[in-house]
């Protein structure tokens, strides 16, 4: 539960990878500030676990993002849930580290494929409606590591050094449209971080000036500033929300 005085009331939110982690805190913060949510997951029976005693402002939709037929039924599905989306939030991801010369193409191609694929196929099914009311908000889920790069995630910062200049492009692009494009590096404890080594998770932990890893929910805080209208002269920026580590 995040306590924020914005008010999501009337609008329609998509966030992806929405059966756990960062993106059930995200879609949770959306359904208490009144929003329409549609959290979207590959992963079938984690989101109906997730979102079982969910009320009739949510619709759990199974999506593989990496898909563009299954990204364009999501967004024609959640066009119809509300009148139309108003917030698209790119977070689904994956993992499959291993240093670069032992990758598979497989490895390569999955990571790439839900990130940097999947943020565009989304994106661009999105935009059409949001160009025709003249109002939209996309924030997209990047990471440190696209930044500076980290031992054995060659796809992952690949994926994730491409989604900003992705957002950069994309906010230049509908600028004009009352739609603005931004991007979040999170620092989260949650599953994906949980399957990091233990003498490597103590090492980033390390890194960190605040010395913890953020909650979920806190990342859903600054989301939740980009997705408002207070936040409409705000567009292509990467906002850390990782305790001081990119510095
Ligand atoms: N946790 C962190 O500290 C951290 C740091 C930097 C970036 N990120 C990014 O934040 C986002 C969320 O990460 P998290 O830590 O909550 O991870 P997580 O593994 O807990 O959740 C990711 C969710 O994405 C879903 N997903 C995977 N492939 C999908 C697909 N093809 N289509 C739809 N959904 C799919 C998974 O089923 C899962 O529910 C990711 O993009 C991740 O790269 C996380």
């Amino acid at each position: 539960m995040v306590n924020l005085s914005f008010d999501f009331s009337g609008r329609t939110v998509v966030v992806t990878g929405a059966a756990q982690g960062i993106g059930q805190a995200l879609a949770a913060m959306f359904h208490d500030a009144g929003a329409l949510v549609v959290p979207a997951d590959f992963n079938a029976e984690a989101l109906a676990a997730a979102w079982q005693r969910a009320g009739e402002r949510v619709r759990p939709i199974v999506c593989d993002v990496a898909d563009p037929t299954s990204a364009n039924e999501l967004i024609d599905a959640a066009n119809q849930f509300g009148s139309g989306v108003d917030v698209l939030v790119n977070n689904a991801g994956i993992t499959r580290d291993r240093v670069v010369w032992k990758l598979s193409d497989d490895e390569w191609h999955a990571v790439l494929g839900v990130h940097l694929t999947g943020t565009f196929n989304l994106t661009r099914a999105v935009i059409p409606g949001m160009r025709t009311r003249g109002s939209g908000r996309i924030v997209n889920v990047t990471s440190y590591t696209g930044l500076h790069g980290n031992v054995g995630q060659a796809n992952y910062a690949a994926a994730k050094a491409g989604i900003i200049g992705f957002t950069k492009t994309v906010a230049k692009e509908v600028a004009g449209f009352g739609i603005t494009v931004n991007a979040i590096s999170p620092n989260a404890e949650t599953a994906m971080v949980a399957s990091i080594p233990p003498e490597k998770k103590a090492e980033l932990t390390a890194q960190v000036p605040q010395g913890r890893f953020g909650e979920p929910r806190e990342m859903a805080a600054a989301v939740g500033f980009l997705a408002s209208d207070e936040a409409a002269y705000i567009t292509g920026v990467v906002l850390p929300v990782d305790g001081g580590i990119s510095m």
